[in-house]
């Protein structure tokens, strides 16, 4: 057992490496002697334009797509790390207003591709052992009015969490969720969430805006939250499973 951030010989799988924390995460590992990358995204432009010193298998697709999983993952050989963290976030919509498509393309992005990818990685893990993050959110945990089906999805996803962490124990296999606040990511570019600001100027003010949801006034870079991932991927986290560590920068506490 290593004692360090040492990926050394290891691989990974990602959800939604394309952009933002996925591709931040990509980065953080191979910085830390990663082998092998297995990158999954249905941005196929954007996961060809990362370039990476390690091997690179690159998927392009849906992961809410169950032939993804069937056809182009079924042969991906012995995985030690996975982060499924590919999501979307559908807009500021109250329920009276309930848009039922929209709640369903929600839940088959956020909760039936972790579902679907953790079956793959608990398989790929099987013999020896791993570790597994699944991206949830602060809004997994607090009631943000607006938020339903994207609040509901990541809570759904650490119960989801808790279950394939008991039942991969006995194969070594840990499995902890991420939460966190507002992270500075492409995300709010397509989210109606901040009231559909567009421009330099206008997502400025909206990330100074998120940060006053928080206790410490601030909204991190990708590679903040990258490393907190790996830290529960790696073997310093190796007594660590079942947990949802909240990088939220104390937006949970506020009331
Ligand atoms: N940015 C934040 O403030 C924040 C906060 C809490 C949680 N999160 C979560 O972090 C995760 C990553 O988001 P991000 O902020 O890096 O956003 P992002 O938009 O930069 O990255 C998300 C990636 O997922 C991919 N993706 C979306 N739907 C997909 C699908 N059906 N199949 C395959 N790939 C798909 C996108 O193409 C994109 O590359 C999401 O699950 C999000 O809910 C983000």
């Amino acid at each position: 057992m290593t004692t360090d951030f040492d990926f050394t010989g290891k691989s990974a799988l990602i959800t939604g490496a394309a952009s933002g924390i996925g591709l931040a995460a990509a980065r953080w590992l191979e910085a830390r002697g990663i082998a092998r990358l297995v990158l999954i995204d249905m941005d196929g432009e954007g996961l060809g334009a990362a370039e990476f010193s390690c091997e690179v298998d690159r998927i392009a697709g849906d992961v809410s797509d169950e032939a993804l999983w069937a056809d182009g993952l079924r042969d991906i050989g012995a995985i030690d790390c996975a982060l499924l963290n590919a999501g979307i976030a559908p807009g500021g919509m109250a329920i009276v207003e309930a848009d039922l498509a929209e709640w369903r393309k929600c839940m088959a992005v956020n909760v039936d591709g972790v579902f679907l990818g953790l079956a793959c990685a608990m398989r790929a893990m099987a013999d020896n052992g791993g570790s597994i993050v699944v991206m949830s959110s602060v809004s997994g945990t607090k009631p943000y009015p607006g938020t339903a089906a994207y609040a509901t999805s990541k809570a759904a996803i650490i119960q989801l969490m808790r279950v394939a962490a008991a039942e991969g124990a006995r194969q070594g296999i840990r499995v902890n969720a991420v939460a966190p606040g507002p992270v500075d990511t492409p995300i709010w570019d397509k989210s109606d969430i901040t009231g559909g600001l567009h421009g330099d100027d206008a997502r400025a003010a909206m990330m100074s805006e998120l940060a006053k949801g928080t206790l410490l006034k601030r909204v991190p870079e990708t590679g903040e939250i990258a490393g907190t991932i790996g830290f529960l991927l790696s073997d310093l986290a190796a007594n660590i499973t079942g947990t949802v560590l909240l990088s939220d920068g104390g937006a949970s506490l506020r009331v």
